[in-house]
């Protein structure tokens, strides 16, 4: 190996700059390679000094911050690019252009840290012959083939803290207190941080619930002396035969965002419960910050094993978690079954035998 480059796209999750000092220190130490940093995911090879070596002083002191020192890229994709020709918004296939621009650094591997639809890009790249090794991030944890993406232990810390912290208002006041967390179309951070942080009521996208269901478990509490209760809710969460909330809808390229579900179950339980209910959604507080230790570990693990996979020619694969050892999977593979929670797996039996209600009985 001569010459490697690592990117980071997508929505930034905490970890992306120790999966980065890992790499850089990785290729130096036992390669001898060059390695390039690419800033703003795939767009930095389209882009004026977009691609530039990357040395240890450069990743010096980042193990413990969050975001990433090369920037990500979580709109637009240069496979299906929205311009705009004659007056019209026409999507356009940049590939050719994307495999064009990377070859020219004549790169032994590219190595991408990205969630599903980074990855699908990378896979798409590994198509058109670019030797592609890739790095599972999200906060979501939604990945396939991995038991965990790196970023999802410290946004579960955030939510379980914040659960922690509307107890204690919920409590004096006595009130409903339901906290809105990320997680489109799977439910692990509010159902782990909700068990971690003794939520009564959890609902998550896998699991569609009942109004009604929410407004009988909260009045059963008080009808036990309980005057508070705290309801997790991912943003992804829908009613049963009803859709998820967005807060913007998307386009021909932007997947529409979501939010609101949390406010429609509040003023459900206003109307139809009579007790008061505030809503906090915690957002980008998820992303942001210092990772935890587990983060740390897990990101530095992959990214050295990443530029290992890179070495040893295992291109359009991705490193992968499994049980406590490091594997890899083919990304094609990874990316057939996006990873969801498993509605009759220990988890939710868990959550169901504590009395913790997920809106559905
Ligand atoms: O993919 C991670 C995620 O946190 C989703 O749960 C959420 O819907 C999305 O990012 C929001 O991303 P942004 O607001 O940056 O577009």
């Amino acid at each position: 190996m001569k010459r490697i480059a690592i990117l980071t796209g997508g929505g930034d999750a905490p970890g992306l700059n120790a999966v980065i000092r890992a790499a850089v220190k990785t290729a130096l130490f036992n390669y001898d390679c060059e390695i390039l940093g690419v800033r703003n995911g795939l767009d930095g090879f389209l882009e004026e000094k977009g691609v530039y070596p990357l040395d240890t002083e450069m990743v010096r002191g980042i193990l413990p911050r969050g975001g990433t020192i090369l920037g990500a890229a979580n709109r637009g994709n240069p496979f299906s690019r929205r311009v705009e020709r004659d007056g019209k918004v026409v999507i356009e296939d940049h590939t050719q252009e994307i495999v064009e621009a990377i070859q020219t650094y004549n790169l032994d591997a590219l190595i991408v840290a990205g969630g599903d639809g980074t990855l699908a890009m990378a896979e798409r790249l590994f198509e058109h012959g670019i030797p592609v090794v890739g790095v599972p991030k999200t906060i979501d944890n939604d990945v396939g083939g991995t038991d965990f993406t790196f970023g999802f232990d410290t946004a579960l810390n955030m939510a379980m803290d914040a659960i922690d912290r509307l107890h204690t208002t919920a409590e004096a006041h006595h009130r409903v207190m339901i906290l809105e967390l990320m997680g489109r179309d799977a439910g692990f951070i509010a159902l782990t941080a909700g068990l971690a942080g003794g939520a009564d009521v959890i609902l998550i996208p896998e699991i569609p619930f009942e109004f009604r269901l929410i407004c009988q478990k909260i009045n059963n509490r008080i009808q036990r002396g309980t005057y508070f209760s705290i309801i997790a809710a991912s943003e992804g969460a829908k009613p049963v035969g009803g859709e998820q909330r967005y807060a913007r809808a998307g386009d021909e390229i932007t997947i529409p965002r979501l939010g609101g579900i949390g406010q429609r179950v509040a003023d459900a339980l206003d109307e139809n419960c009579g007790v008061e209910t505030r809503v906090t959604v915690l957002g980008h507080l998820q992303r942001g910050g210092s990772p935890t230790a587990f983060d740390r570990q897990l990101a530095t693990r992959y990214g050295s094993a990443a530029v290992r996979l890179a070495a040893a020619g295992k291109f359009g694969h991705m490193v992968a978690l499994h049980g406590t050892e490091i594997v890899d999977i083919s990304l094609a593979d990874a990316l057939k079954h996006p990873k969801h929670v498993d509605v009759n797996g220990d988890m939710v039996r868990t959550a169901r035998a504590l009395g913790i209600s997920l809106g559905d009985e």
